[in-house]
């Protein structure tokens, strides 16, 4: 497993529980010294105990040379980043680029070479160009294996997949991959086998595709904010036509997290390349991109324009729960306009100190929900862990007149006006 991040160490961990002799290589000396100790860089619900598990039983080693690792496997999964391209809406193969290269010169036996990064459509015919460069097509196969798990809940989405979608053509390589993942397979996984560019297009497709069915919803919600309904009944009754399904319906804030801000872009892009125009991707980035200046509007109002010096609480600051992972999150594109404003913002979060809020002045990490709340006027429920389900605002908050606004809708509005507390959903 090239890249030892999110993908990388959870598909390796995974990969080596199954059973296989899995190197996890990253040219992160830190990550990988600490990995070796037991200290595991992210947070992700039941991965610590199967990276220890695995290393201890020698199934699962790590690595920062890439070419001992490349010489001694089978199987390469580049794993890196591809993040949007600075300054553009691209995605920024270089991690990618750079890795083939340095592969190249480590084959010496047949090796499949495996992007489980999502790279735009086109990208592993550039790689199998790159390396081929050097060494003979005989000794190389590029296949696609694009990945659908999800932060939070990765260990889980790697073991019972839905799909295993393997883009290639070349028979030995998919069966060899089929081999693979027979385990998985055997638990009911769809093993689906395409060409390369069909798997490099659904990875893109099936992200931008949920992208869309977030932000629809959370257009709805806008209209129901406006008309005195409840999102949640429109979700559940669209939802429960199995043509729609009720997942992915549920209106919050805006997208965000490492996959969907930057693919919705990058598959625009490409489409742009081949001079096609994905409008319906185009308006939904916009859409996406104008959510949070809707919400700071809908703040503004319940606190009847008065910022300064207003004491905002954050419950969580990452983009979904179940995670550590701060990229594009929602509120880092709100907390700098509300102290701009003259707001004093105290957030909590169970991941704990986010160094991505560090440079704010006004901004305060606490270490518990009792110090976040306390004195607070205004309450932000932004992501929505379990520890924030079942809080008695009355007794922790101490001052009497807080509002809540909840961009999650866990609380229910009824109970929380018995309770005499002013509360916001979205979409109601
Ligand atoms: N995070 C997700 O939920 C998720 C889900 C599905 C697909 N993906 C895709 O998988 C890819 C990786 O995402 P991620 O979130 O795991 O990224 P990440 O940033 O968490 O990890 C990437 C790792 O690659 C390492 N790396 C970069 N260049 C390297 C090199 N030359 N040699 C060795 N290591 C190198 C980095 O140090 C980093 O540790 C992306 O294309 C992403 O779109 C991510």
């Amino acid at each position: 497993m090239i890249g030892t991040g999110y993908v990388g160490l959870v598909s390796g961990a995974c990969f080596a529980d199954l059973g296989n002799e899995v190197t996890c290589v990253d040219n992160d000396i830190k990550k990988i010294n600490n990995l070796k100790k037991g200290i595991i860089p992210i947070f992700e619900p039941g991965l610590e105990e199967l990276v220890i598990k695995n290393y201890k039983n020698g199934k699962l080693n790590f690595s920062t040379s890439l070419k001992d690792s490349v010489k001694k496997s089978d199987i390469i999964f580049i794993c890196v980043g591809t993040p949007t391209k600075k300054n553009g809406i691209s995605a920024d193969l270089t991690q990618v680029y750079n890795v083939a290269r340095e592969i190249r010169t480590s084959i010496s036996k047949f090796k499949i070479i495996i992007t489980k990064s999502t790279v735009p459509l086109t990208t592993g015919d550039e790689l199998e160009k790159i390396i081929s460069k050097k060494k003979s097509r005989k000794l190389f196969s590029v296949v696609s294996n694009p990945e659908f798990l999800r932060e939070g809940e990765a260990v889980r989405d790697f073991t019972f997949p839905d799909r295993i979608i393997i883009g290639t053509n070349d028979k030995k390589s998919n069966k060899i991959l089929k081999n693979l993942y027979a385990p998985l397979i055997s638990k009911g996984a769809k093993y689906i086998n395409t060409s390369r560019r069909s798997a490099e297009l659904i990875k893109y497709s099936s992200n931008a595709f949920l992208a869309t069915k977030i932000t629809f919803i959370n257009e709805i919600a806008n209209l129901c904010e406006k008309s005195d309904i409840n999102v949640e009944d429109i979700a559940i009754g669209m939802g429960l036509d199995v043509r729609i399904g009720s997942r992915f319906l549920r209106a919050g804030p805006s997208y965000g997290g490492s996959c969907f801000p930057k693919d919705t872009k990058a598959i625009t892009n490409t489409a742009d390349k081949f001079k096609i125009n994905l409008s319906v991707i185009k308006s939904v980035i916009k859409s996406n991109q104008n959510r949070p200046l809707l919400l700071l509007k809908r703040i503004h109002s319940l606190m009847k324009g008065k910022l300064k010096n207003k004491k905002i609480c954050f419950l969580g600051v990452t983009f979904k729960a179940n995670t550590d992972d701060m990229r594009d999150s929602p509120c880092l594109k709100m907390i700098p306009s509300l102290i701009k404003k003259g707001a004093i913002i105290n957030y909590f979060d169970p991941t704990g100190y986010k160094k991505e809020l560090s440079k704010y002045r006004n901004v305060y990490f606490s270490r518990d929900i009792k110090s976040a709340l306390f004195n607070a006027n205004l309450i932000i429920i932004h992501t929505e862990w379990n520890d924030f389900k079942s809080i008695n605002f009355k007794s922790l908050v101490k001052n009497k007149n807080f509002i809540i606004f909840d961009f999650r809708n866990i609380y229910s509005a009824s109970k929380m006006k018995q309770l005499k507390i002013k509360y916001f959903g979205i979409g109601k």
